[in-house]
């Protein structure tokens, strides 16, 4: 008996791994995906009747004598931050699609796909997507070699290019690449197939490849594991109607009996329960949003999406190994756990969500952000994380925060945060929720920027105009022109012998002003200085400004223009003579 190759797919976000999952199994899961990208490692089995179909011929062309019952297919989140899920995926695949837009080609997501499928020496496909974004192709759908005789010169020369261009760049990585029907050894070198996942174009040549390959080469590694403890990872807990709370499980290793005892993570710690039903997706079925009910088995082997009834999988967590009881296996447990969670006394913010996968997607996207995390565990937000997170706000304003990724805050810690004002960041969509706290951020930073711009006072020189002496004191009256800065009311002025007095009005045309900029010819009245006396007309003057004033001024001295920060040195230079004169 041989069991089902596991079939990870893998590849940069938005290359469209899971619309090439939907056009094998013809659903629709790309659509309906929070924020358009997927979050959770999925699991669809394919039978080898269906694979057959979807090949067009193909695989009776080719004679492949195929003994495997089928192939299970794990869809991985492509976004950076799930770099975890996509080390679990692939860690536990045979055989991987390494889906890339063509367009694009290796990106970021790719390149780290490649490491993970080297470190666990991971045989692999390439699928070069979306090739109907070219330029002139004609959409032909199903085989793609057929496909290839329907297009133009110039189309066909397009593909090429970016054909060798992925292959110059896994050739980079240490592969050797060639169009699928140029490979000649296949052994050494990596198919790359051109493919539409939105058109269903060149998914009969994946879909052999994938069964050829898997029974060529894989058939030793697929007899052995089907017997033996069962291996498998939590993809979801879910409650279903009769049963309770359930667990979605892929089995990547050994058997499960109705009856077995098994140990998982739990949110309050380790759980070991009896197994007392097991319930398989139907064959094309995505286990994340099935279509159809599952059916009742009574053992279910190796490589296998199942979904597991127990007794107290309340708080099974999602992410979690799910090990047959035996010798090691809690500690197994515990140690993937402990991996996770962080609890210390950095200053950064506290972290909750509801599944180990996710906790640890968040902190790893935080921490490449140069932020360093205080606690993180699963669960509801407390009243406690709320005062845990408002004693940090007191050392810094922006690392007092609680995220709550994809879990609810509970109504005690909702009260104490609107009391204390402790922001929450709530999203189900882990880069919205760094985008929500970067924008809040921004803005916060600009509200203390705009509240410093007000208190300072800015730079201006002016020119006493000859003749435009309109009163001589109390106050004095006299028609100026800014010529440089901006000057404003209530700033003292200074000439070469100290300071002359205070602005208390500006005014032009017989209106009041706040401010009067560079260039502008206006009369200000100049409270305690006598004309003639404290100035001469003709005379500059500048706006007097204090030492820790010009501190601030040059915390925002990208709102300067380049004349006012000359002036600023200029009058600072003036300021420190005038104090030196002084003492
Ligand atoms: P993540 O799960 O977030 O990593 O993304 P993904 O790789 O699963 O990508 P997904 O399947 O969600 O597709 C991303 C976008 O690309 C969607 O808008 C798809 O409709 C589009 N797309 C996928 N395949 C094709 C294709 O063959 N041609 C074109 N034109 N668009 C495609
Ligand atoms: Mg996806």
């Amino acid at each position: 008996m041989i069991r089902k190759p596991i079939i990870t797919v893998l590849g940069h976000v938005d290359a469209g791994k899971t619309k090439f999952l939907d056009a094998i199994r013809g659903t629709l899961i790309a659509e309906k995906e929070a924020g358009g990208i997927t979050q959770h490692i999925g699991a669809t089995e394919v039978p080898i009747e269906a694979i057959k179909n979807l090949s067009g011929g193909l695989i009776e062309k080719y004679n492949f004598d195929l003994k495997i019952p089928g192939l299970l297919f794990i869809d991985t989140p492509g976004h950076e931050a799930f770099t975890n899920l996509r080390k679990r995926g692939g860690s536990i695949a045979d055989l991987a699609v390494l889906v890339v837009d063509i367009q694009k080609g290796l990106q970021n997501q790719t390149i780290e796909a490649i490491e993970i499928l080297k470190s666990y020496k991971t045989p692999f496909i390439v699928v070069a997507n979306k090739v109907d974004t070219i330029h002139g192709w004609n959409v032909v759908g199903g085989s793609i070699s057929e496909s290839m005789n329907h297009q133009s010169q110039d189309a066909l020369e397009t593909l090429d290019t970016k054909i060798y261009e992925l292959v110059g760049q896994l050739f980079e990585k240490g592969f050797r690449a060639e169009r699928f029907d140029r490979v000649k050894e296949m052994t050494k070198e990596i198919y790359i197939v051109p493919i539409s996942a939105k058109q269903k174009e060149g998914l009969p040549e994946v879909l052999m490849l994938l069964a050829g390959l898997s029974q060529k080469f894989l058939e030793k590694r697929l007899s052995i594991h089907v017997q033996g403890d069962a291996k498998g990872t939590v993809l979801e807990v879910k409650e279903e109607k009769g049963l309770g709370k359930t667990i979605d499980v892929i089995l990547y290793d050994g058997s499960l009996k109705v009856g077995e005892e098994i140990v998982l993570a739990g949110k309050n710690g380790i759980i070991k329960t009896k197994i007392r039903a097991l319930l398989e997706p139907r064959p094309l079925d995505e286990m994340r949003s099935p279509q159809e009910r599952f059916r009742n088995v009574s053992e279910v082997h190796a490589a296998a999406g199942v979904k597991i009834a127990a007794p107290g999988l309340d708080d099974a967590l999602a992410g979690s190994p799910v090990l047959v009881e035996g010798s090691g296996s809690e500690r197994e447990v515990l140690e993937e756990i402990q991996r996770v969670k962080i609890d210390t006394q950095e200053i950064g913010p506290i972290i909750r969500s509801d599944t180990l996968g996710s906790l640890e997607a968040f902190i790893k996207l935080l921490e490449d952000r140069g932020i360093k995390v205080r606690k993180a565990d699963i669960g509801e937000v407390s009243r406690r994380d709320i005062i845990e997170a408002d004693a940090i706000r007191e050392k810094d304003e922006y690392m007092g925060i609680v995220f709550a990724f994809h879990t609810k805050v509970d109504e005690a810690a909702e009260k104490e945060a609107s009391l204390r004002n402790v922001r929450i960041f709530r999203n189900d969509v882990v880069y919205r929720l760094i985008e929500e706290y970067s924008q809040w951020v921004d803005a916060e930073k600009n509200k203390e920027r705009l509240d410093k711009l007000a208190k300072v006072t800015f730079p201006a020189q002016i020119r006493i105009i000859p003749g435009y002496v309109f009163r001589n004191s109390k106050p004095a009256i006299v028609g100026i022109e800014v010529e440089e800065g901006r000057l404003k009311n209530n700033v003292s002025l200074m000439g070469k012998n100290g300071i002359v007095g205070k602005v208390q009005a500006i005014q032009s045309d017989g209106k009041s002003m706040e401010e009067a900029k560079k260039g502008q010819e206006v009369a200000v009245s100049i409270e305690g200085a006598v004309a003639g006396k404290d100035f001469m007309e003709s005379d500059t003057l500048y706006t007097h400004i204090p030492k820790r004033q010009i501190q601030m001024l040059k915390e925002v001295i990208d709102t300067l223009s380049s004349g006012e920060v000359e002036l600023l040195h200029k009058i600072e230079k003036m300021e420190e003579a005038a104090s030196q004169h002084d003492s």
